[in-house]
């Protein structure tokens, strides 16, 4: 019988276990056995009766490790040295250099982020979708919490106050979800996006579309290209000059595979009032959408604009986050065990996608190609 384990998250700040009670109880009836390491769910308000009553068995962390052939994770863990030769790993964000090691320890690896997010037929395991938007929701609660103001315009005896004016930046997945959690809040919102096809995203909500000059900036799958340096020193230009009557500013614009793409310059910081709240969601240790934000960090600057870091924003929503991230690998494993046991098909589109590691191998041909790269530096 293949046993499924689940490791409770050791990143700092990490929330979110991979499978909730419900999953368990979902493998349970596929047959397979679930192993869940005692208090993986407790930050996200699972706790370890509610596994059991699904049909799992709790168990320390040593004998997950032992006995499992499937090991499921949000985060990849800081004791990747535990896993044993022929597990299986499911985790978000497998960067190359784990890969390696890895492939070397003869692991195999499922990358979930790299799901190929165009076929219909996977859009159930699409994790970054599913975070992407809990992150999106958070991002306005998290602007509105530090906003000196209200988001809805109110009329009360004491007078009539103005809604919000809020600039949503990148409609992607994150964008879009913000965009709309704005307007549900009463705000008055805006949209912005490089890509032609987001301009219909952001005006089917209902939001304004904020359009500035400049070439399309659509790339391949769907997703926003790298602009030239010239392209982004117009962008930033433009946005400078359009920012200043905003409130609230999320920016969540994201390039596959490079650094996110900085929009708000230190020009466009200095247009905004005192009293703004800029939330950047591409915050990460490389960089984020926003000069000065740093990730996991809030800073106000002289001039009272406050900037909010916030790259995994996901993990601060930990029930609707793990629950969506559940059915995600729920669905993801309905299609990698087969016949009750953990079968590697790489001829399978889903598979080949997601497989980063196999038979001692780094078989994904991007990862493989990236740690070509940095050998060959
Ligand atoms: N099942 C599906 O078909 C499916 C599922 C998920 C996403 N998608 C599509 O994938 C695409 C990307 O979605 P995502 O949310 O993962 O994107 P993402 O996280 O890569 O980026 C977020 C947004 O930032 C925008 N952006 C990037 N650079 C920018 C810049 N310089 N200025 C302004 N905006 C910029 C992107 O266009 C994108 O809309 C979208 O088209 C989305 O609809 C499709």
């Amino acid at each position: 019988m293949t046993t499924v384990g689940v490791l409770r998250e050791t990143a700092a700040g990490e929330r979110r276990v991979a499978l909730t009670p419900d999953g368990a109880s979902r493998l349970e009836k596929q047959n397979l056995r679930v192993l869940v390491e005692t208090g993986a769910g407790e930050q996200a308000w699972f706790d370890d009766a509610a596994y059991t009553a699904a049909g799992a068995a709790a168990a320390t962390r040593d004998q997950v490790y032992a006995e499992s052939d499937v090991l499921l994770c949000v985060s990849p863990p800081a004791d990747t040295g535990s896993l044993q030769e022929g597990q299986a790993l499911l985790a978000l964000r497998i960067d190359p250099g784990l890969a390696r090691q890895l492939a070397d320890a003869k692991i195999t690896a499922v990358s979930l982020d790299l799901l190929p997010r165009t076929l219909s037929r996977a859009q159930a395991m699409d994790a970054l979708t599913s975070q992407a938007n809990v992150a999106g929701y958070k991002a306005v609660l998290v602007a509105a919490a530090a906003y000196a103001g209200y988001l809805p315009m109110l009329m009360t005896a004491a007078g009539t106050t103005r809604p919000a004016q809020v600039l949503v930046i990148g409609a992607g997945v994150a964008g879009l979800q913000s965009i709309a959690t704005a307007r549900r809040l009463g705000a008055m919102v805006t949209g912005y996006d490089v890509r032609q096809a987001a301009v219909a995203d952001i005006a089917s909500t209902g939001a304004a579309v904020l359009e500035l000059p400049g070439p399309a900036g659509t790339g391949e799958g769907g997703y926003a290209r790298r602009l030239t340096a010239d392209e982004t020193a117009a962008q930033q230009r433009s946005l400078s000059a359009a920012i200043g009557r905003f409130d609230i500013v999320i920016t969540t614009a994201q390039v596959p595979g490079r650094r996110p793409p900085l929009l708000v310059s230190a020009e466009a910081m200095d247009a905004l009032r005192p009293g703004t709240v800029v939330v950047d969601l591409a915050a990460s240790e490389h960089g984020g959408n926003v000069a000065g934000s740093q990730p996991d960090a809030t800073v106000v600057t002289p001039k009272g604009v406050t900037i909010i870091g916030a790259g995994n924003l996901a993990a601060t929503v930990p029930q609707a986050a793990s629950t969506a991230y559940s059915r995600n690998i729920c669905a993801l494993l309905g299609h990698l065990i087969r016949d009750e046991a953990f079968t590697v098909d790489l001829a399978d589109e889903i598979q080949a996608g997601v497989v980063v590691t196999h038979d001692g191998q780094v078989v994904h041909p991007q990862v493989r190609a990236t740690l070509e790269k940095e050998e060959q530096s």
